[in-house]
């Protein structure tokens, strides 16, 4: 069932500054109210908001958005939970949408979610009568009983029939096969993937119960983890296994610890970190970097000791920095951040996140290892490795600071390296002279107030639309263009039709930053000065452009189309009054 589309309206109406104060302090500027960014750190105020307008955005950190997408970004909800949450605060009353669509996913989700609670609760009850489990538990692995009812910790003993309580919850056959709870046996019979194993639940971030892990309490020869089997639900390539629990922890801290163990985790958490998760024994994706950057930037990596940790720690690099993370690896002694906590306690561990390094010194470690240095040629190929991925670094502080740290470390000077550095970055840059800052501000400048008057004004929309026609003239703004031919909604209502983020937040900032005072007349005619001078500085770039043809055509000295470019030259030139 969904909201139906009047309570959605009315909740876009609802007083955006007084639902947004309760998360921000905010005060009177001018037209508008600011305060500090609930989704940056900040010392100095640019979280903007607009009444009128019923709009946010921070100069600092770029976001923008309305009322909605503020709540599922600062309760980190989906949009349908967002409006539910300021229907409350604010006295609305959601109408239910009967007649809503629910799709086949949507039931199978529900079916899948009944069997997964049912096998949850069923796990856990036989956790409290297995002494041998509580003892692992408990004993050998010092886990206290805070930690397995956070973790809702289970086991599956041999002899319960799993299916058979599952079948209590009137589940089809289609969907508990769909479940990853079972195999088939050779006879055709369901048998429960856990049986005889500890039981770790795994929630989304949502805390919704999507599958589980489940370890060996023996010596046997079985795998030591098996987990649920991938269906609609249950993806490891984007579960971070705690993040539910520690998600807010990870909002507060500003950081999270990334672990490589569902143990290490609970550990953690019980010595009071609270902001640990993990992958589930996959690699680190971008999706799960995606999900978390919701959360923060700032990631320190715990993983094991071992080879096998360092090699993951290295796969992760890559995509670490192309979703722009700091990241920090913590190394540990022991061999896991589990058994380091249970040996040397918080304090121990603190001292490690305070000495914890930038991954990029921790790489550059690692391929310093590899490399024999007694040769001047190894040294220089270690350097241009190092510099390949310094390059995408834009903090020209960072940079320079591991320069001298590696000419230092290297014996090797400075200058040198920065001049292999430029070298470097000169190869990868483009070869075209970009346009001088002044002249990009004025022409960015004109095209922002063209598309907020068409954005904030139907009818000035609709005359631009007709002087344009099909002309592009908007460097930014071309598919903001065409989406306004064809919308008639206005201001922020129309942000929600933008799928692109950067476009929204650029629109965002455009919105609250422009005002007009003056009138209409006033307002077309300024559009038109700005059109023309768009215009003009396009046939400007034009001109050039066919300059530079003529230049690689003029050796080989094809005179009819020589005569052509200088023609289409004349045209231009002509037409911009030069
Ligand atoms: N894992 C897995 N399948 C295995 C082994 C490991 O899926 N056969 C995953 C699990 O998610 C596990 C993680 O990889 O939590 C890390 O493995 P490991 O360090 O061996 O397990 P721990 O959780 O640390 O458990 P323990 O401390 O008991 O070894
Ligand atoms: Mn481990």
């Amino acid at each position: 069932m969904g909201i139906s589309p009047e309570s959605i309206a009315q909740v876009k109406n609802a007083d955006i500054i007084s639902i947004i104060s309760a998360y921000v302090s905010l005060r009177k500027r001018g037209r508008n109210f600011i305060g500090l960014c609930p989704f940056h750190s900040e010392k100095t105020p640019s979280f903007t908001v607009s009444q009128e307008k019923k709009i946010w955005h921070c100069f600092g950190c770029h976001e923008s958005g309305d009322l909605i997408s503020f709540i599922q970004k600062v309760d980190n909800v989906i949009f349908t939970d967002a409006i539910r949450i300021i229907a409350e605060k604010s006295g609305i009353d959601i109408i239910e949408d009967q007649t809503k669509y629910v799709s086949k996913d949507n039931i199978l989700i529900k079916n899948l979610q009944t069997i997964l609670e049912k096998a949850k609760s069923t796990y856990q009850e036989n956790l409290l009568v297995s002494q041998i489990s509580i003892n692992y538990l408990k004993k050998i692995r010092n886990i206290n009983d805070d930690s397995i009812k956070a973790f809702e910790l289970g086991f599956s003993p041999q002899n319960i029939n799993l299916l058979a309580e599952l079948k209590k919850t009137n589940s089809q056959h289609d969907d508990l096969i769909k479940s990853g709870l079972f195999y088939e046996s050779h006879q055709g019979q369901l048998k429960d993937r856990f049986s005889g194993r500890l039981i770790f639940p795994i929630l989304d971030y949502r805390g919704r119960t999507v599958g589980f892990g489940g370890r060996v309490i023996d010596d046997s020869n079985a795998p030591k983890y098996v987990n649920s089997e991938e269906n609609i639900l249950f993806n490891k390539r984007q579960l971070l296994y705690g993040l539910n629990i520690a998600k807010n922890s990870i909002k507060k801290q500003n950081k999270a610890f990334l672990m490589e163990g569902y143990l290490d985790v609970i550990v953690a958490h019980q010595f009071g970190f609270t902001n640990s998760i993990a992958v589930l024994g996959t690699a680190l994706t971008a999706n799960h970097l995606q999900l978390l950057k919701r959360f923060t930037d700032n990631i320190y990596l715990a993983f094991d000791s071992d080879d096998a940790g360092k090699k993951a720690l290295e796969r992760s690099y890559d995509i670490l920095r192309k979703n722009k993370f700091n990241a920090y690896v913590i190394s540990l002694s022991e061999k896991d951040p589990a058994d380091f906590l249970i040996k040397y306690g918080a304090d121990k561990f603190n001292h490690l996140i305070e000495n914890a390094q930038p991954i990029f010194w921790f790489y550059y470690q690692l391929l310093k290892e590899r490399t024999q240095l007694d040769s001047i040629e190894n040294k220089s190929n270690l350097i241009d490795q190092v510099l390949k991925i310094l390059k995408d670094e834009n903090n020209q502080i960072i940079v320079e600071h591991y320069i001298h740290k590696i000419s230092t470390d290297l014996n090797i000077s400075p200058e040198l390296i920065l001049a292999k550095f430029s070298k470097t970055l000169y190869n990868n840059s483009v070869k075209f002279e970009k346009p001088s800052l002044d002249k990009k501000n004025k022409l960015e400048k004109a095209e922002e107030f063209i598309i907020y008057n068409m954005l904030m004004d139907l009818k000035v929309r609709q005359d631009v639309i007709n002087k344009l026609n099909e002309e592009s003239i908007f460097v930014e703004f071309n598919s903001v263009f065409k989406l306004l031919k064809n919308t008639n909604k206005t201001g922020t209502d129309l942000l929600d039709d933008i799928k692109d983020k950067e476009l929204k937040n650029n629109l965002g900032r455009i919105i609250i930053n422009n005002n007009n005072s003056i009138t209409e007349n006033d307002i077309l005619n300024e559009i038109n000065n700005n059109i023309n001078a768009i215009r003009m500085e396009k046939d400007k770039q034009k001109i050039e452009s066919i300059k530079l043809k003529l230049k690689t055509i003029e050796e080989k000295g094809n005179d009819d189309e020589i005569i052509l470019l200088l023609k289409q030259i004349q045209t231009l030139k002509k037409r911009i009054g030069g």
